[in-house]
């Protein structure tokens, strides 16, 4: 037996994979990867691939950064654990706050840490419920998502995320605090000639009626990402925030931006709430904060929300929630020296150059016989494969028509990820050259070619 052979063996035998077939699993066994560099990894048959999600839309500055494994180092080194229980904190982690404060959209006030966008949006579900608690009205605690939304995973977050993966056969609780609206997919929800603008009226009006039949005084909030991501990667339609900001002002509900994934360039500025305009009460951060190096997120908060908080702290004599590893020394460290690097580089400057690029080779692929939609902004792009593109006709659910693309992509080098309503995920690190970027869409489109003979389509 070789040392891909037990790593394996061992991992169908004992590993519970997360968004996984168990059943399927146990037969075919894991992909076992090894090591990374640059925007590629490795398996351990030595197959090169490019990373064309940034491993799950984290890894903004590429797989093999020394400056963060530096910085993670010297912390161990220094102080390899400590909390922030009962006003004790470790040295870093004020610098870390302030810094975030001093970049984030929004007037942000507070900064309270977690170990992933999950924990981010959950602990952000408590601190709202609390902050109204706080504020003196208690019955305002719906919070609003939108279909097709992902804001984590958590008993409390999967009732935030309106993907039916994510809450069948789990029994998610709390669903009459949980609401959706529509999801803003032009190229699916769209009525025949509906223009953008036209389309987000309708958005806003569909919202407004929403918070209207529930009662304003019963909501409490309205979460969303910039550019909706693991749904499909949906850029919003034209003018759709600012109409969504006036609806949200008018019944004074919070807005919750979570930039878990357009945060730090994503988008070509660096948060998606600059690229479309959003002023948030809070916004949540994890994957890019660190570079997807070390486990780390946050929820940040207005001085309005910290106040409500506050003051329902008050009752008990603190603010009782908080996890073991909230501001954890380690990849609080390693987050700053990403947020140096950010600067120092000008990973902003270097996402916007590159992304005329990258926007004309994911356009491109409009004209292959398997894409119904192409759609993106800065270096986030989303690929819908069709069963017909000039009807935008899906595939039979059954067929998993984006699964098969991406297995047929990753046999052409390249990872990218089939997400709900047939979508190729591409988010690949931010430190990609224009001569990677062409590498990337080649073996895309070599791997749609294969899919199209695969799936029986004609390749035109
Ligand atoms: C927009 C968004 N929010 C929250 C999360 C949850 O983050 P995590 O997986 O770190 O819990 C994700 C994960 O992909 C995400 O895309």
């Amino acid at each position: 037996m070789t040392a891909d052979d037990t790593a394996r063996a061992r991992d169908a035998a004992h590993h519970l994979h997360p968004y996984t077939d168990p059943g399927v699993h146990e037969r075919t066994g894991p992909h076992i990867i090894t090591r990374g560099e640059g925007i590629h990894v490795w398996d351990t048959d030595g197959n090169a691939y490019i990373e064309g999600l940034a491993g799950l839309w984290c890894v903004t500055l590429g797989f093999s950064e020394p400056r963060l494994v530096d910085a993670a180092k010297r912390q161990m080194e220094t102080l390899p654990f400590y909390h922030s229980f009962g006003g004790r904190a470790p040295e870093v982690v004020g610098e870390l706050a302030e810094r975030l404060i001093a970049q984030a959209p929004g007037a942000m006030n507070r900064v309270f840490f977690t170990n992933s966008g999950s924990e981010a949006n959950d602990s952000l579900i408590k601190l709202t419920w609390a902050c109204n608690n706080g504020l003196g009205r208690p019955e305002k605690k719906k919070i609003i998502a939108r279909q097709g939304s992902y804001h984590g995973i958590t008993l409390a977050t999967a009732g935030l995320t309106h993907l039916p993966y994510a809450r069948t056969g789990f029994d998610v609780p709390l669903n009459d605090r949980f609401l959706a609206t529509t999801c803003p997919n032009h190229f699916r929800e769209a009525r025949p000639d509906e223009s953008e603008e036209a389309f987000a009226d309708r958005l806003a009006a569909d919202l407004d009626r929403l918070i209207e039949a529930e009662g304003p005084h019963t909501v409490a909030a309205f979460i969303a990402e910039p550019v909706l991501g693991a749904g499909g990667v949906i850029p919003p339609p034209a003018t759709y925030f600012d109409k969504v900001q006036a609806v949200l002002k008018k019944h004074d509900v919070f807005l919750i931006a979570d930039e878990v994934i357009c945060g730090f360039g994503r988008t070509g500025n660096r948060f998606g709430s600059e690229t479309y305009g959003l002023d948030p009460d809070m916004v949540t951060l994890a994957k890019g904060l660190s570079s997807g190096y070390q486990p780390i997120g946050a929820a940040l908060m207005s001085e309005r929300v910290y106040e409500g908080v506050k003051a329902a702290a008050a009752e008990t004599g603190m603010l009782g929630t908080g996890f073991t590893y909230s501001g954890h020394p380690v990849p609080v460290a390693v987050a700053l020296e990403a947020l140096r690097l950010y600067e120092e580089r000008d990973v902003v400057g270097m996402t916007r150059a590159r992304t005329p690029h990258f926007q004309a080779r994911l356009h491109a692929l409009a004209d292959h016989p398997l894409v119904g939609d192409t759609r993106g902004v800065g270096l986030l792009g989303g690929v819908e494969v069709v069963a017909d593109p000039a009807t935008g006709a899906r595939f039979d659910p059954a067929t998993g028509a984006a699964k098969v693309a991406a297995r047929h992509c990753m046999d052409h080098g390249l990872f990218v990820r089939p997400l709900p309503g047939d979508t190729l995920g591409v988010c690949p690190p931010l430190i990609i050259t224009e001569a990677e970027i062409d590498a990337l869409f080649d073996r895309l489109r070599a791997g749609l070619d294969s899919a199209a003979d695969a799936l029986g389509v004609p390749r035109g």
